[in-house]
């Protein structure tokens, strides 16, 4: 007789029914996509990138679909770490069961200190993911995460006021991985996650205009996962504490594939967009793929490569 597979898995001391949690920024705060899809069977989700102050976002056109992905330049939209709290956290907190990790932004260190001092105040949150992927405003605009120092600097002071665990996710926009990976665990990271999108564009050649208005927009979906998966798999092995793969993720295999590379857990993004039950149903895959592959827990994946 055939077991049930064994889905659960955990980092930095948060439990997970499955691996499988919604990417920031394609999942909205979660409690939009109640009716749609059942919260409850998900490992977790991400919410929307969170700053100090509610932001519009960059003008229209902001999304171009592309062969295989997606290139979007939303500029980080949001209603801001406060409206956060009281608006949409007491809703969330109303359902059980679910796992809720608040994503975190801003332009100076101070920025993000003070979101994450707002969103310490709000209960439910399991943890926090830094987004390093902004300009650095008094670094003369260059992404904190492209760079050791400032992705030091910015991940040692989240860390001195985040009252939860604390997950870092980079920039895949690096020459070393590794590095960036090294320098996130050093400076305190509980786990890093990886990877954000690609600098990418593309134009129109009729209009010869630029099809994001923003000109450079952000690329994910299926284009980037092999990308992706190198770079969870350069990233794990430089450090000891966990890594969240994602990039491209939209089947249980695509899953599988992360967690051999080296993630404990992954994050479906661009799939959402396609179909807003993409990760509901990849768990649904994930059990099936389990038990015909005869693997009891799935935990034990993790890194399994084999040479
Ligand atoms: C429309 C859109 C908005 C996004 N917004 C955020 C965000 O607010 N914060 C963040 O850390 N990542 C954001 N991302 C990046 C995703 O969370 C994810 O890292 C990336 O898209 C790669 O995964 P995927 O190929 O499965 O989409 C966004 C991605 C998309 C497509």
């Amino acid at each position: 007789m055939r077991t049930i597979p064994d889905l659960r898995v955990s980092f930095a001391g948060i439990e997970l029914k499955n691996p499988v949690i919604a990417a920031s920024g394609t999942f909205a705060y979660g409690i939009e996509f109640e009716d749609v899809v059942h919260l409850d069977r998900l490992g977790g989700f991400v919410v929307k990138g969170l700053s100090r102050e509610p932001m519009i976002g960059n003008p229209p056109p902001r999304l171009y679909e592309t062969a295989a992905g997606m290139l979007n330049s939303i500029g980080l939209q949001n209603i801001g770490a406060r409206a956060f709290i009281d608006e949409k956290l007491p809703k969330l907190r109303a359902l059980k069961d679910i796992v809720v990790v608040a994503n975190v932004f801003g332009y100076t260190r101070e920025d993000y200190e003070h979101t994450i001092q707002i969103l310490n105040e709000g209960e439910g949150i399991a943890a926090y993911e830094l987004n390093v992927s902004c300009p650095n405003t008094q670094h003369g605009g260059i992404q904190f995460g492209s760079d050791p120092r400032t992705l030091d600097e910015v991940v040692t002071t989240a860390k001195r006021f985040s009252q939860r665990p604390l997950i870092v996710k980079l920039s895949p926009n690096v020459t070393s991985i590794g590095q960036m990976a090294h320098v996130a665990q050093e400076a305190g990271a509980d786990a890093i996650s990886l990877v954000n999108t690609f600098v990418a564009m593309s134009i129109d050649v009729d209009t010869r205009k630029p099809r994001i208005a923003n000109v450079t927009a952000g690329l994910s979906g299926p284009a980037i996962r092999p990308i992706a998966v190198r770079m969870v798999y350069e990233a794990s092995k430089s450090v000891q504490i966990p890594v969240i793969g994602m990039g491209g993720i939209s089947t249980a295999a695509d899953v599988i594939e992360f967690m051999l590379a080296g993630a404990s857990a992954v994050q479906v993004g661009t799939a959402s967009y396609w179909d807003p039950r993409a990760s509901e149903k990849i768990v649904g895959e994930l059990g099936r793929w389990c038990s015909e592959h005869e693997v009891q827990r799935i935990a034990e994946l993790t890194g399994g490569m084999q040479g």
